[in-house]
C-alpha cells in the first residue's frame, strides 16, 4: 500500500515513457465518441459483467459523457488499494510494463479511437486501458494478483516462461470470465472494451472451461480471430492462488 505514490525516480526504466495528459487538449467530439462507447457497452455489461466491475465503476468515477482524467480516477483508486492510472506514450517494452505493474501503476494510453473505429483498434487507446480495465483495480484481491504478476514476470528473463505467463495474463485480465448468480460474467478488459467480443461470449459461440492452471499456460493466445474457448474461474480468489502456484513453479524451474 501507499506504493502507487512512487516517483518516476523510483521506477528508472520507466521514466522515459511516462506523459502527463493534457485533459485540456480533448476536443467535444472526443468526449462525445467516448459517450458513444460507454453508452453502446454499459447496458450490455449491466447483464453481463462481473459484479467486480460494476463496483469499481462507482468507485473510481467514470463518467458516461466525458473522458477520464486519471489523476481523479488514482486520487480515488490510490487510497483504496494503492494502484495508479500512470499515463503513458504508448506501447512499452515487457520490461518495463512489469516494472510499472509491480510498483502498482498501471500504464495508461492517453489517445481515443476515433468515431470510424468504434469497435477495434489495434493498439489499447484510453477507452480499452480505463473503461476496460482500471475498475478492477479497485478490488483488493485483484489488486494484489496484478501486482504480483508484474513483480514475478519482471524477474523472469526466459522467453519461454513469459510467453506461458503471459497467457496467464491474456486469460484472466485481458479475457477472464467468472461464474457468477449461476452465469458467466465478464472481468477481462477485452471483453469490457468490446461489444464484438463480449456479444461472442454471451451468444454462446464460445466454448467456457473451468480455469485450470495447466490448460491456461497451454493455451496458446490468437490475437487475429474471436475466441473459441475462454476459461471461468468461481472467484477472483481463484486467479490469486494460480498466481502463486505459477510463481512456485517459475521459481524450480518447472513453467
Ligand atoms: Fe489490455
Amino acid at each position: 500500500m501507499g506504493e502507487g505514490r512512487m516517483t518516476t525516480e523510483t521506477l528508472p526504466t520507466a521514466a522515459s515513457y511516462i506523459i502527463r495528459q493534457d485533459y485540456s487538449a480533448y476536443s467535444s467530439e472526443q468526449h462525445a465518441v467516448w459517450a458513444e462507447l460507454v453508452g453502446r457497452m454499459l447496458p450490455e455489461l449491466q447483464k453481463h459483467a462481473a459484479r467486480e466491475y460494476l463496483e469499481g465503476f462507482e468507485i473510481i468515477g467514470l463518467e458516461k459523457d466525458r473522458l477520464p482524467n486519471l489523476a481523479s480516477i488514482s486520487a480515488r483508486l490510490e487510497p483504496r488499494t494503492g494502484w495508479n492510472s500512470t499515463p503513458v506514450s504508448g506501447f512499452l517494452p515487457a520490461p518495463v510494463f512489469f516494472e510499472m505493474l509491480a510498483s502498482r501503476r498501471f500504464p495508461t494510453t492517453t489517445w481515443l479511437r476515433s468515431r470510424e473505429s468504434l469497435e477495434y483498434t489495434p493498439e489499447p487507446d484510453i477507452f480499452h486501458d480505463v473503461f476496460g480495465h482500471v475498475p478492477m483495480h479497485s478490488h483488493m484481491v485483484f489488486a494484489e494478483f496484478l501486482e504480483r504478476y508484474g513483480r514475478v514476470c519482471a524477474a523472469i528473463s526466459n522467453a519461454e516462461v513469459l510467453e506461458k505467463l503471459g497467457r496467464l495474463f491474456w486469460y484472466t485480465v485481458e479475457f477472464g470470465v467468472i461464474r457468477q448468480d449461476g452465469e458467466i460474467k465478464v472481468y477481462g478488459s477485452g471483453l469490457i472494451s468490446s461489444h464484438g467480443e463480449c456479444l461472442n461470449v454471451m451468444g454462446g459461440h464460445c466454448a467456457i472451461h473451468d480455469f485450470a492452471l495447466d490448460e491456461v499456460l497451454n493455451t496458446p493466445v490468437k490475437v487475429d480471430e474471436m475466441h473459441k474457448l475462454l476459461f471461468a474461474v468461481n472467484s477472483i480468489d481463484q486467479i490469486y492462488e494460480a498466481m502463486g502456484e505459477a510463481e512456485h513453479r517459475a521459481q524450480c524451474g518447472q513453467l
